[in-house]
């Protein structure tokens, strides 16, 4: 089902009229629909449902609680890179035992605190990282499961800034590395480490990375469990794309026969890590046209939201689509589209062929229901946005617009400062 439809000038998320939301809430605001988390959720897990798979979300394509508990609701797990997402997982109702905490850059704070809960597994980068829970399990006198995370060198084919599976990238340890591991540290009665661990990057629109990067775990899982099984978890990360402009997607089925082909004489427990696949078609961003200026060169349409609420077409270039919700008429015009951010890079779209837009109309972004949010920012002192979700006939505010005083509040003025002069 298609759970956005416009009709009669107006946007409808499933059965929410945006026109009247826009009227009621200042813009711009982030705005979901539940039925296209719901549905894509059940489509992405269907072919992993008779396996021992556990589905952990990626708590940071966007973290919002209400998002984590229908997420929880339908069965999945969480994989988080903070102590913070962890924290939101765990207060949306996911069980700590289908937790798996990832990340190059874990504290001491973050790892005592995933080991005082419990979660399923830590997904270990470095050396270092190994030696320090070491020490904080045995201060707790705790055994904590680790997966190894594997730099394979394999290139995703994707966004450079957003690879994570090459040599020079700074994820993972390599295979020989890894090997070291199961030998020195196999035996230490505060580590069972069972797992292994590989993510190549994201955004990824082709099967053959995966393919490649998979055959590469295969081959040493085989290795190493060759007389004794050692490795019981293979997560095999995230990464599947979403079609922004044009794309032609990976298919689900197609990915999960690869991942059952590889996977089907090991006899190893699945991790899945998807997080922009799950939630990123669900959501929308809701702006109005500020202003519209035209010089010898270009018509700009200046928005109500910039790269503060939307980072992605700053930082990656990247492409949303953005649509009036008026049906068009009459002649079109080029557009420049920016935000009010004093950022040059704070740019849309160049040159897009819209309907004569006008001051005041509303336009929205789509497919920004992933890293959207989650990679906001206060940037020029702008309070973060609101986000709503709609559930058919209801909608709901899950996450209220920050304010500037909040913001002040937290700041403050030296006793001395008064005496500069
Ligand atoms: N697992 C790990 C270890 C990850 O680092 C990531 C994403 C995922 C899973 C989920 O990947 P996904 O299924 O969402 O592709 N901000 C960027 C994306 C950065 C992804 C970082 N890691 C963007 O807006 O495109």
């Amino acid at each position: 089902m298609n759970n956005f439809k416009l009709k009669k000038n107006d946007l409808f998320v499933e059965d929410i009229s945006i026109k009247k939301l826009a009227g009621k809430f200042a813009t711009p605001f982030y705005c979901y629909s539940s039925n296209a988390i719901i549905n894509k959720f059940k489509k992405f897990e269907s072919p992993f449902r008779n396996s021992d798979t556990i589905i952990c979300y990626a708590v940071k394509a966007n973290p919002n609680i209400a998002i984590l508990k229908i997420l929880s609701n339908l069965g999945a797990g969480a994989e988080v890179v903070s102590v913070g997402e962890l924290r939101r997982a765990l207060k949306a109702g996911i069980k700590a035992k289908k937790i798996v905490f990832s990340g190059v850059g874990k504290k001491f704070s973050e790892i005592k605190f995933a080991i005082e809960k419990n979660i399923l597994q830590i997904n270990i980068e470095s050396i270092e990282e190994l030696e320090l829970i070491t020490k904080i399990a045995k201060n707790l006198r705790k055994k904590v499961q680790i997966g190894i995370r594997i730099n394979p060198n394999i290139d995703a084919k994707t966004h450079t800034k957003i690879s994570t599976g090459r040599e020079e990238d700074k994820f993972g340890l390599n295979i020989e590395t890894a090997k070291k591991i199961f030998l020195n540290y196999r035996s230490n009665p505060n580590l069972d480490i069972v797992g292994l661990s590989v993510h190549i990057g994201s955004q990824i629109m082709s099967l053959s990375p995966f393919k490649k990067a998979f055959l590469k775990i295969k081959n040493f899982i085989k290795k190493i469990n060759k007389n004794e099984k050692i490795i019981k978890f293979l997560d095999l990360g995230g990464g599947i794309g979403i079609n922004y402009k044009d794309e032609k997607i990976i298919n689900f089925n197609s990915y999960a026969k690869i991942i059952s082909d590889i996977s089907n004489d090991l006899g190893c427990k699945l991790i899945l890590e998807p997080g922009r696949i799950l939630v990123a078609e669900s959501g929308i961003l809701v702006t109005r046209v500020l202003f519209i200026k035209k010089n010898k060169k270009k018509t700009f349409a200046i928005i109500d939201t910039g790269m503060n609420d939307l980072l992605r077409p700053a930082l990656y270039d990247a492409y949303h689509d953005i649509q009036s919700i008026k049906k068009g008429i009459g002649r079109k015009s080029l557009y420049t589209i920016v935000g009010p951010i004093c950022e040059t890079a704070d740019t849309f779209a160049k040159n897009k062929l819209l309907n004569r837009l006008n001051t005041g109309e509303i336009l929205f972004f789509k497919n920004v229901g992933a890293y959207g949010a989650s990679m906001s920012s206060s940037y020029n002192s702008r309070p973060i946005i609101m986000e709503l979700i709609i559930h058919k006939k209801n909608f709901s505010i899950i996450r209220t617009e920050d304010t500037v005083l909040n913001q002040i509040s937290r700041e403050k003025i030296p006793s001395w400062v008064s005496k500069i002069k």
